[in-house]
């Protein structure tokens, strides 16, 4: 063995290595910013991207703890292996049935939580100054991105929190499970007649083709925002949607992105990076 290879084999084990899982994973960005946050922070670490189709996780997953890595996080399609995977989850993780942070433990053990609904609902309060208390939501979608985010925005007290879904029964079964948390109910976009709400959420994955589910006239209360879980770097077609009809925010996920990465950071290190830097960079890049 050369020197190269004592070397090497140093600063394999003098650095933590973190990184995100997913398929496809080319676009991420949070090697971006957990580097940021790393640089932000004066903490030493590693994060990467690694393409994982769901056939391969267990064994990616498996490997990369035995090879010293210290955390993950995972993204789609593999948060539901995630939280299968783990040896035991924050009860926001149970709640959501998907892991997007895993942490390994002092005693050897993969912790699973789920940053993503904490992630939403701090960009709503800390960076645009929504309140979530006593007033009516709508959360479009009843798949795994409305899950995760369901526990976090009852625990702010809102007036209503209504999912609707295209596939109706999938809305109600969802409500139903969350009863015991919060005035909460599931129904179908038709349902939505005469009804308003002072924020609109898209957890629906139709935002990313481009389409908007039909919805009716007047639904958005004035002086109600407009939120998309997912974002882009043109305005998503529901982003769109809140402008046309006039919300007085009508905002994308990356503030979501930056702030789940926080926490997921905050979990691992210990620390807590500012966020607003790291948004209002990867915003005027965007914009750029
Ligand atoms: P995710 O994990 O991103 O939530 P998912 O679990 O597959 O993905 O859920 C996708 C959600 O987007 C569902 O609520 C789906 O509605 P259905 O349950 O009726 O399938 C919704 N969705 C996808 N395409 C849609 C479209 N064109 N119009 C309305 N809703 C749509």
């Amino acid at each position: 063995m050369g020197i190269m290879d004592g070397e090497k084999s140093t600063i394999m084990t003098s650095i933590d290595r973190y990184a995100v899982f997913g398929h496809p994973i080319k676009h991420s960005k949070s090697p971006r910013i957990h580097r940021l946050f790393a640089e932000q922070t004066g903490q030493a670490l590693e994060y990467t991207a690694v393409d994982v189709p769901a056939e391969q996780f267990r064994t990616a997953v498996a490997m990369f703890f035995a090879e010293g890595g210290k955390g993950l996080n995972c993204t789609v399609p593999l948060k539901e292996l995630a939280w299968n995977y783990a040896d035991h989850k924050t009860e926001r993780a149970q709640l959501s049935k998907a892991v997007n942070t895993l942490a390994l433990q002092a005693d050897g053990s993969i912790l699973g939580d789920n940053t993503d609904g904490i992630g939403l609902v701090t960009d709503l309060l800390t960076n645009h100054a929504i309140t979530l208390s006593g007033i009516r939501i709508l959360i479009l979608g009843a798949g795994g991105a409305s899950r995760g985010i369901i526990a976090p925005i009852l625990e702010q007290s809102p007036q209503t929190l209504v999912i609707a879904n295209r596939t109706v029964d999938k809305a109600v079964k969802l409500a139903a499970e969350f009863h015991d948390k919060g005035a909460i109910t599931g129904c179908g976009f038709d349902d939505l007649k005469n009804r308003q709400f002072d924020l609109i959420l898209n957890a629906t994955s139709a935002s990313l083709s481009g389409c908007v589910p039909a919805l009716p006239a007047g639904l958005l209360a004035t002086g109600g925002n407009c939120y998309d879980l997912a974002y882009g770097n043109e305005p998503t077609a529901f982003v769109r949607w809140g402008l046309e009809n006039h919300a007085a925010k009508s905002l994308d996920g990356l503030g979501m992105l930056v702030e789940q990465a926080a926490e997921a950071f905050f979990i691992w290190r210990g620390v807590r990076p500012q966020t607003r830097p790291v948004i209002e960079l990867l915003n005027s890049e965007r914009q750029a």
